[in-house]
């Protein structure tokens, strides 16, 4: 397939004029990826059983992982789902924006789209190239990351292109995306309170000005257990994993160098925080350095995560070694894409 790339700017006055083709695409049942504020998706219609099924194709993603459905309006959930108070206490505070609630599903959206559950996961995006592309779709937009399954979500157009060119019908490259990592994933439970399946932008303590309580479901932070069943599909499958294997250090810069020059690896990585850096280099003059930003940045460290892994992956390292980060706010979802990134290898020093 001859994938079209085109150029939009969100800022752009013309936007419905310029998105008009990609509309016309998602309405004939093709694929086209798209910007949103966290990770580029890969989007068709959400209605459409036959598109659905050409995502899972496109990605290599396993038919059981359902699809996110994205809406130009938080109230157009209605027509897709069963919503609530909680949903709309929800869509008041954070839509549009990057937040995806999981929901009971109306028939309207095919069960190809959500992995064969009866819930349905919707999200209103904030990123203005996105909502005018459903608005103009006229339907739901299903949109997993535009990544191939296993490998880091896409934070821009030029790590869609690596993925999926020539798999899909167009690529709208809109810049790179303004957060860098995936929605926050809640379930509404019976009780009103929340389960948070995801950790996104949107932490704990934002979810908790709206509701009075917020479970972290156990796959957020450990490894699931043998046999245990996961609440959000997703959590089962090993995710943004590069191919050499990483190693989380849960030490000061100091110690980290200790147990690097200990192990003695040959040709090595470090994910480190800017202000260890320097003794790093000093320290380990053979390794290739990441600068993960600020140790108290994590909006800069959440938009650098995805990039870094990628690169990473296009250079033979024997090893990648990273800090652990810290699980509260913003943290918590980076701590929770680095697990899967180590396969939940941390070593405490
Ligand atoms: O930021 C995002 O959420 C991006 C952009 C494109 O919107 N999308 C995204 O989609 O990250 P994806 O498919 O890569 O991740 C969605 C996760 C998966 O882990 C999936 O298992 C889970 O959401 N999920 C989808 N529907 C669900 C449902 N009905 N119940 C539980 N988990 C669900
Ligand atoms: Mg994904």
């Amino acid at each position: 397939m001859k994938t079209k790339i085109i150029s939009v700017d969100k800022n752009d006055g013309k936007l419905e004029e310029k998105l008009t083709e990609a509309a016309a695409i998602i309405k004939r049942g093709g694929l086209v990826v798209f910007p949103t504020e966290t990770v580029y998706g890969l989007g068709a219609d959400a209605t459409n059983k036959e598109a659905a099924k050409k995502i899972f194709a496109a990605k290599g993603r396993p038919s059981d992982n359902p699809l996110i459905i994205h809406v130009s309006e938080a109230k157009h959930a209605e027509k897709y789902a069963f919503t609530s108070e909680t949903y709309y206490l929800l869509a008041k505070h954070f839509m549009p924006g990057p937040l995806t609630v999981i929901l009971k599903s109306r028939d309207s959206i095919p069960k190809e789209t959500r992995g064969g559950l009866d819930t349905v996961a919707v999200r209103c995006p904030e990123n203005l190239i996105a909502r005018t592309l459903i608005a103009l779709s006229g339907t739901p937009i299903a949109a997993p990351s535009a990544n191939l399954s296993g490998s880091p979500s896409p934070t821009n157009a030029q790590h869609v292109i690596d993925d999926m060119n020539g798999r899909v019908d167009m690529i709208i490259d809109g810049g790179a995306a303004d957060f860098g990592l995936e929605s926050t994933i809640v379930k509404i439970n019976a009780d009103d309170s929340l389960t948070l399946l995801r950790p996104g932008k949107i932490t704990v303590s934002d979810l908790l000005q709206v509701v009075d309580f917020v479970h972290v479901a156990d796959a957020v932070t450990d490894k699931l257990a043998e046999g245990e069943i996961a609440l959000s599909p997703g959590m089962k499958y090993r995710h943004y994993a590069p191919k050499a294997p990483v190693l989380l250090l849960d030490a000061n810069a100091d110690n980290a160098i200790k147990y690097i020059k200990n192990a003695d690896s040959k040709n090595i990585a470090i994910i480190s925080y800017t202000e260890d850096i320097s003794d790093f280099k000093n320290e380990l003059p053979g390794a290739a350095i990441f600068d993960f930003g600020n140790r108290d940045d994590e909006i800069q460290q959440a938009k650098l995560l995805f990039s870094i892994l990628r690169t990473a992956d296009k250079r033979d390292f024997e090893i990648i070694y990273a800090p652990l980060p810290k699980k509260d706010g913003v943290g918590l979802a980076i701590y929770n894409r680095m697990i899967r990134a180590a396969a939940h290898k941390i070593i405490k020093i």
